[in-house]
């Protein structure tokens, strides 16, 4: 058993800090709005802090996820944030979707009081959280991802150390360039079979057996095709992370045209009322016209 504490209780933060409770682990909670972390500690049995600060104290290893980089940093730095409650030789773990400048800047901050950093960002989604089955993508040193991998199985399937610190969130960014192409792929081809006539649920059925295949395919299709949008990761997110993307190949130099256009697609389906929706949502703009 470890003494842990979660920073962030959203639609990824809840149900993976309950995952450590229900593993054994000794948590204590922070949320901004304090109603949620009330109700978490209600349901686990743990217990909810009024800071960040007063969350970290005492524990082996603190956990994050928030929204962006600047959520981020107001949870993690200043007389209330995290490493103010964290001592030497413990270890914070961020789940946030951020870029890989901030991780390596609080690996920095965390480094000068020797608190050992991980960025973790994560994929799977709401359900992923919910089933304890979520993907973590892990940047940082290797005795410090030694120290967390174990916990971070309470709410993982694979939980993977890609390099140094930064190198978690570089892979998620991957991770969404290869989603966005895909889904206005899936998208169209989808679109071009209704105009076309064709019985989609049984043109889904066949080609996802075959070289078409894609977990978008097998699990957004059928309700791409029906015009169903209203559940799964939300387009503002999908923005936000392609951002990100769209940042750091300024910096690298790599081209991202299809990623480009997507991100441009999607400002499209916020225009129309869709911020929260799922970011399948690409058929609309191409159903709708
Ligand atoms: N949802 C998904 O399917 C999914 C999948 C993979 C990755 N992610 C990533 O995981 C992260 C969290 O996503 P989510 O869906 O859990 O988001 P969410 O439901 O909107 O929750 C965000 C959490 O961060 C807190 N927060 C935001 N800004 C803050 C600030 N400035 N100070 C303190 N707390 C702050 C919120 O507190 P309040 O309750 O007070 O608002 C809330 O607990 C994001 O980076 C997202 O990109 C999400």
């Amino acid at each position: 058993m470890t003494k842990v504490a979660f920073i962030g209780l959203g639609v990824m933060g809840y149900p993976m800090a309950g995952h450590l409770a229900k593993g054994g682990h000794e948590v204590t909670v922070y949320n901004r709005t304090a109603a949620k972390a009330d109700q978490w500690a209600k349901e686990h049995g743990g217990s909810a802090a009024p800071t960040p600060r007063q969350a970290a104290e005492g524990c082996e290893i603190v956990f994050s996820c928030v929204g962006n980089d600047d959520d981020l940093r107001s949870v993690v730095l200043g007389p209330e944030g995290i490493l103010a409650g964290m001592t030497a030789g413990t270890v914070f773990v961020d789940h946030t979707t951020a870029s890989a400048n901030v991780a390596r800047e609080l690996a920095e901050e965390a480094a000068k009081q020797k608190i050992g950093f991980v960025d973790g960002p994560v994929s799977g989604g709401q359900a992923g959280a919910e089933n304890g089955v979520l993907t973590v993508m892990c940047g940082g040193k290797s005795e410090d991802f030694d120290r967390a991998a174990p916990v971070i199985d309470c709410y993982a399937r694979a939980v993977t150390l890609l390099g140094p610190a930064g190198a978690g969130q570089l892979t998620k960014m991957v991770n969404q360039i290869c989603i966005a192409g895909l889904v206005q792929g899936l998208a169209e081809g989808l679109n071009f079979g209704k105009k076309a006539g064709l019985d989609m649920e049984k043109v889904i059925d066949v080609i996802s057996k075959g070289a078409a295949g894609s977990w978008q395919m097998e699990n957004r299709g059928s309700t791409m095709c029906k015009g169903e949008f209203e559940f799964g990761f939300a387009v503002d997110w999908m923005r936000k992370d392609l951002g990100i993307c769209l940042d750091e190949a300024n910096g690298n130099g790599a081209r991202l045209p299809v990623a480009a256009l997507v991100d441009q697609f999607y400002a499209q389906v916020q225009a129309r009322g869709g911020k929260r929706w799922d970011t399948s949502s690409l058929i609309h703009l191409l159903a709708n016209d």
